[in-house]
């Protein structure tokens, strides 16, 4: 099973603040919904919660949300006490292949058991209070990158970025 980590992230490495995103940037917001639509979602049980209800986790949407809280409960979507248990039980639902969407401690937990990162770089600083861990760049390589610029809607540069373990680094099967 593939394990994809993907998160939108500023260029000091902010990726939010008072349990949201410190910016508003549609085609991110775009990009991201179309990537995530129909697949198997792991998420941190703060980042559910801030969005619960709406766009990502819709109902109907399959995936996982974590929390070390015994009792637990999300409407339509399993619970998971720990990361081997949010893999096991997507192993046990038979996809290939799961999105890893944050929070913060969720990536810092996974960033190293992922097979690919798709990373939105946002070209400014912001303010917040969670962080995404470094991209240890002698075990990633990025392997496409498409840049664009601000314009009326969305007020910032960014990237879209995918990094895959460099060839030496890969996971023997
Ligand atoms: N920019 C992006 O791409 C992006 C993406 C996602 C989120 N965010 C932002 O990130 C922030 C939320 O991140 P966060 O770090 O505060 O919280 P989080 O990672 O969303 O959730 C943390 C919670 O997950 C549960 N958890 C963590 N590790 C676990 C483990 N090993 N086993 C079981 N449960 C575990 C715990 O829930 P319990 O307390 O219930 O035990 C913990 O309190 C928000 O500001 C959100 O907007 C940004």
């Amino acid at each position: 099973m593939k394990k994809v980590l993907m998160a939108a992230k500023a260029a000091n490495n902010v990726i939010g603040k008072d349990n949201s995103l410190p910016w508003h940037l549609p085609a991110d917001l775009e990009f991201f919904l179309g990537t995530v639509e129909g697949q198997f979602l792991i998420a941190g049980r703060k980042f559910f919660e801030s969005v619960q209800g709406r766009e990502v986790f819709h109902e109907g949407v399959e995936g996982i949300v974590m929390s070390r809280q015994k009792d637990y409960q999300a409407p339509h979507i399993q619970v998971a006490q720990s990361i081997e248990e949010s893999f096991y039980l997507a192993e046990k639902s038979g996809v290939p292949k799961v999105y890893i969407l944050g929070g913060g401690e969720i990536y810092k937990q996974t960033i190293a058991l992922a097979d690919q990162l798709i990373i939105t770089e946002i070209d400014a600083e912001f303010e917040g209070d969670t962080f995404f861990p470094d991209i240890d760049k002698s075990h990633w390589q990025e392997v496409s990158r498409i840049t664009h610029q601000k314009d009326a809607l969305n007020p910032y540069d960014y990237s879209f970025a995918v990094f895959k373990p460099a060839a030496s680094s890969e996971k023997l099967p």
